[in-house]
């Protein structure tokens, strides 16, 4: 016998959990320095361009779908286009989020490991090498990556209220007490006002198409879209929510937190005098040794909230994925514990390798990439957008205008004035900004 699905208990838990996926590894970490590389304060002007116009219709699409239905996502098109081949998004939106989850715990292994080191007042000022020599060796990085899979799983087995909601609702505002303390921190420090200054100061002679791609791709990235997560946690939606403010609330919080990191890393780094372009060893390998630096018990302390703060980012994400595979199993008749304990293997086992592939297995190339960066842009720059650009065209050109609008609306009581413009954004805008970021992967 079917069990009834469960709901998020409220409007709170919904956004929390939403923003529970958003914010994570790519706010915290790969904000900071995507910034950096990307002139500063004029990357964080055309990500919020592209965040709102290209990513927020995305992510309603996902919810009306989700909600629509109220299946996972391999169900939610064969329940809304019947006998059709939208049941191959439904399955590649399935597959996509276990790869994705699988090299997103090899970095939530290593802000694991970092937590500890921090933990042990490692960070003593004599850091360097240290990031480089511990994802290069093997077993270190993959007993934090085992760890952090079996945290994951564990909060999964739980289920969506008593895991997901009671998970989230607990450690997103511990989260924002962290990132506020640690920007608090970093914006006094001597020397950080330079930091500040390249935050907000834009140079638009640094943007060009490869610019405005790449703060596409992460405003993609960062609100979790076109893997099914948005469109998984929609189903767990009651019919009273509204979609808009649940999609609104989330955008609104993501890029707060993306900026919140923003302060509370780069201030540090024009502290120390560091480039702020170092690229994806900024949070790794920069700021351990800037806590190093300050040869202080605060800087130790900072160490522990900032690593606790990235790992609780990345918990509540990799949450989100791995419960998407989850309620497609559970929807075929397996049980939740059958379904959570079978992915977490799965996605151990893509984890393992795409950790190797920095250290004995760094010789293996796919396309001239590691195993790890391969994956990476396979699901960043193509399988992400195109999750997304499909989603958004079912919802735009498949399903009916009515029924869009019945969900959007709920019945034509709710944001009944702005349908239309959302409507033309899921249906012309989103997808055309999606085309734009793939010629531009491919072309340049
Ligand atoms: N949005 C998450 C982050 O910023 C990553 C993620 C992508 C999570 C897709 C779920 C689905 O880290």
């Amino acid at each position: 016998m079917k069990t009834a699905r469960e709901h998020f208990g409220s409007r709170l838990a919904v956004i929390l959990a939403m923003a529970g996926s958003a914010i994570g590894l790519g706010n915290i970490w790969r904000f900071p320095y995507l910034a950096g590389q990307n002139g500063g304060a004029a990357f964080i002007i055309v990500y919020i361009v592209a965040m709102l116009v290209l990513a927020l219709p995305i992510f309603i699409a996902e919810s009306i779908i989700g909600r629509r239905s109220g299946c996972d996502t391999f169900g939610a098109m064969r329940k809304l286009a019947p006998g059709s081949k939208w049941r191959w998004l439904g399955l590649l939106t399935v597959i996509t989020p276990m790869i994705l989850l699988g090299y997103y715990s090899v970095v939530g292994g290593w802000s694991v490991d970092y937590f500890f080191k921090a933990c042990a007042f490692r960070f003593d000022g004599n850091t360097e090498g240290l990031f480089g020599s511990f994802i290069s060796s093997t077993w270190e990085p993959l007993f934090t990556h085992s760890v952090f899979i079996v945290v994951t799983a564990a909060i999964i087995l739980l289920g969506v209220k008593k895991g997901i909601e009671l998970f989230t609702k607990i450690t997103m505002p511990l989260l924002f007490v962290l990132i506020v303390f640690l920007v608090v921190y970093s914006i006094t420090l001597p020397g950080a006002f330079k930091g500040v200054e390249y935050l907000v100061k834009p140079d638009f002679s640094k943007v060009d198409i490869n610019v405005v791609a790449t703060a596409m791709g992460q405003a993609f990235f960062s609100l979790s879209l076109g893997v099914g997560t948005i469109l998984t946690y929609a189903s767990y939606v009651s019919k009273k929510e509204n979609l808009l403010v649940s999609a609104g609330g989330t955008a609104f919080f993501d890029l707060l937190f993306a900026l919140l990191a923003g302060f509370a890393v780069m201030p540090a780094v024009f502290a120390a005098g560091i480039q702020p372009g170092e690229g994806a060893g900024l949070v790794f390998d920069t700021l351990p040794f800037i806590f190093g630096q300050m040869h202080s018990v605060l800087g130790g302390v900072v160490a522990i909230l900032f690593f606790l703060a990235i790992l609780v980012a990345a918990l509540t994400s990799s949450i989100s994925l791995l419960e998407v595979g989850v309620a497609f199993l559970v929807e075929r008749g397996y049980s939740r514990t059958k379904a959570t304990i079978g992915l977490a293997f799965l996605t151990w086992g893509i984890g393992i390798v795409c950790s190797l592939s920095f250290g004995p297995l760094a010789g293996v190339k796919i396309l001239d990439l590691s195993i790890f960066d391969f994956l990476d842009k396979l699901c960043s720059n193509w399988l992400m957008p195109l999750g997304g650009l499909l989603f958004t065209v079912f919802v735009g050109w498949k399903m009916s205008k009515a029924d869009v609008r019945d969900e959007f609306t709920n019945g034509g009581t709710r944001n009944v004035r702005v349908f239309e413009f959302v409507y033309f954004l899921m249906r012309y805008l989103a997808p055309v900004g999606i085309v734009v970021v793939f010629l531009t992967n491919l072309l340049m």
